[in-house]
């Protein structure tokens, strides 16, 4: 059983269709990237699977299970979407860190609001804090922060805070982690040492969707490749034979303006 299956995703902001009977499938421990120029529905995808957007038709589901079904409006309460959504971490182009706290503090955020819903919270509170905060610890180690935990987002290179945003979207430990275009936003020599980070956790078989116009990175870390273009996925294959023996024109067109070295 794939770990996602999208079918027929379809998404329209009033007359432009932005996606059109999206389809694929992820299995458990496999990256994907999705490539495409700007405009193609790529971030819009994302955000439909992050539950950001509701698509107007088609289905998600995640290890079998119906996430969300396009064409029934049912009225989901607040608390049902959040659950959902614990299935995918969303890391942004711009970070999107809360200025106002520490890099320790915003990646134990989610979590600390979180384990206010358990039933054994009021009991176990300060043991609750603990795990929360030892677990924040390590990713942020993990990301290669461990010197950095007290520091504000100002405080912080683009590099580093695209890392703390990394581990805040880890410290959820989402089924599916997404990123759209990570390493977009960021001086090129700070690329690497996100993209290392990626990398790292593609090696630890997370299983991942990356939205990147590093076409060498995608070709090396990704398993497999879809090209989007005006809203359709015009190929899907393999990492390297996509990016290397494209069978589509259009995206031959497209991998032109890119040299994969
Ligand atoms: N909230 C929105 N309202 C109207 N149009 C939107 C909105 N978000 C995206 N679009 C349009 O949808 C298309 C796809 O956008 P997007 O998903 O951001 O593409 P990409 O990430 O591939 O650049 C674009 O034409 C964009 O202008
Ligand atoms: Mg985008």
């Amino acid at each position: 059983m794939a770990m996602l299956e999208v079918s027929h995703l379809e998404k329209h902001f009033g007359e432009t269709e932005v996606l059109k009977d999206i389809n694929f499938s992820l299995e458990k421990g496999q990256s994907l990237a999705i490539i495409g120029s700007s405009g193609s529905g790529k971030t819009t995808l994302l955000r439909c699977l992050n539950f950001l957007e509701s698509p107007d038709s088609g289905t998600i589901h995640v290890d079998g299970q119906l996430l969300l079904d396009g064409g029934v409006k049912t009225k989901t309460s607040d608390r049902e979407v959040r659950k959902k959504r614990l299935r995918f971490g969303l890391v942004f182009q711009n970070f999107n860190l809360f200025p106002q706290y520490t890099a320790l503090e915003n990646v134990m955020l989610a979590s600390q609001l979180l384990a206010r819903e358990r039933p054994d919270y009021k009991q176990r509170k300060k043991e609750i804090f603990a795990e929360i905060r030892a677990n924040a610890e390590n990713l942020l180690a993990q990301v290669g922060l461990k010197d950095r935990m007290g520091n504000y987002p100002d405080q912080l290179s683009g590099g580093q805070q695209q890392r703390v945003a990394i581990a805040r979207a880890l410290a959820l430990k989402p089924d599916i982690l997404c990123f759209d275009e990570p390493t977009s936003a960021l001086d090129p020599e700070l690329t690497g040492e996100v993209l290392k980070v990626i990398r790292a956790l593609a090696e630890q078989h997370m299983t991942m969707i990356i939205v990147t116009h590093e076409m060498a990175f995608a070709r090396d870390v990704a398993d497999e490749i879809i090209f989007m273009d005006g809203g359709v996925i015009v190929e899907r294959g393999p990492a390297h034979q996509v990016i290397e023996h494209p069978r589509e024109e259009r995206t031959r067109h497209f991998l032109a303006h890119y040299s994969a070295s």
